[in-house]
């Protein structure tokens, strides 16, 4: 059995996701021959560490009674560099003005020698090749599934399923709250501003929701997929932004009369990236409703292979960040 270290650093929606996949695929992970062991817990208010293992339902139920799983005065940084473990979960929230915490948090691991799995945009959004490079300065691993789409595979599928493929574009849609809001407008006539309340109840919603219904959000993980897929050096300020703030309700009934959806559509192409609504024959592949993200990749070899599934979630999140985990712990 190899047992491999961790740290989840953040412990909010996704990180506490994390830790209930690592404790509920115990046995599943086991008989794979891996041993997952969490030796550092980090939040807003310090950090819980246990080189022994870390108690992972004692400290969900304590988050919960207390706001916070610290129990020591160390920062952050203290646990990254100087606990030892094999991988960092990066989970904090996402900041596209200046990537913190999140990149200070990945560049101090793969530094001292520890591979990053990451649910955290905004770092990859604005600082992409500089993270790749340091991973691979540092002979470790980066692993970002988790960045976009939520639960469905989109970086597995394409570099290693789809390998040998030349990827000629990708369209999709990239944000559960936009596509939510879209559908609800549509099928309910409710107003923009009540799903909007609802998306939030949800908690698919970003902490600041005009990340979502500006078109940001989608802009940033249209960015990781072109830096990741293409090669490109993006970063969200490339990318040709238009959010749902002004799709009306009148605009909405007209595309249905006609049989057409109005999505939040992001397209990488030709060197192009665009986030913006656009007409969609409703029963067009990319007319998938509610909070479903959905990426339509255009290749040489294998054609159009399109996927769909939860974009957003706790244990959807949690799905692909384990994943990520599981190929670290059977390549490293
Ligand atoms: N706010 C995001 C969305 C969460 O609605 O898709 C997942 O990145």
């Amino acid at each position: 059995m190899k047992t491999v270290r961790l740290s989840i650093i953040g412990f909010g929606a996704v990180g506490q996701g994390v830790a209930r996949s690592i404790l509920s695929k115990q046995e599943y992970l086991h008989k794979h021959g891996i041993n997952l062991c969490v030796v550092g817990i980090a939040d807003s208010g310090g950090c819980y560490v246990d080189t022994q293992g870390i108690d992972l339902k004692n400290a969900i139920a304590t988050k919960k009674q207390t706001g916070t799983v610290a129990t020591g005065s160390d920062g952050v940084l203290d646990l990254i560099n100087g606990i030892d473990h094999d991988i960092v979960v990066e989970a904090t929230p996402t900041n596209i003005n200046d990537g913190e915490p999140g990149l200070g948090n990945m560049l101090a691991a793969f530094e001292s020698g520890k591979h990053v799995v990451t649910s955290n945009k905004g770092p990859l959004a604005l600082r992409f090749s500089e993270l790749k490079e340091a991973a691979e300065d540092n002979g470790v691993m980066f692993r970002y599934e988790a960045t976009v789409g939520g639960a469905v595979p989109i970086f597995n599928l394409i570099h290693e399923a789809l390998a040998g493929n030349t990827i000629i574009g990708i369209e999709g849609i990239l944000n559960g709250t936009c596509n939510y809001i879209l559908t609800r407008m549509a099928e309910e006539r409710m107003p923009y501003e009540l799903v909007l309340k609802e998306a939030q109840e949800l908690g698919i919603a970003e902490t600041d929701p005009t990340y979502d219904v500006e078109g940001i959000d989608s802009a940033c993980k249209l960015v990781i997929i072109a830096n990741s897929v293409f090669g490109d050096n993006a970063t969200y300020h490339d990318v040709d932004v238009t959010g749902i703030t002004k799709i009306t309700p009148e605009a909405l009934e007209l595309a249905n009369e006609n049989n057409y959806l109005i999505k939040l559509i992001c397209e990488a192409t030709d060197g192009k990236l665009t986030v913006a609504p656009r007409l969609v024959p409703k029963r067009h592949p990319l007319a998938v409703g509610g909070t479903l993200n959905v990426a339509s990749i255009q290749t040489d070899l294998a054609g159009r292979i399109t996927i769909s599934g939860k974009g957003a979630g706790s244990i959807e999140t949690a799905s692909s960040i384990l994943s990520d985990i599981v190929f670290i712990a059977r390549n490293s």
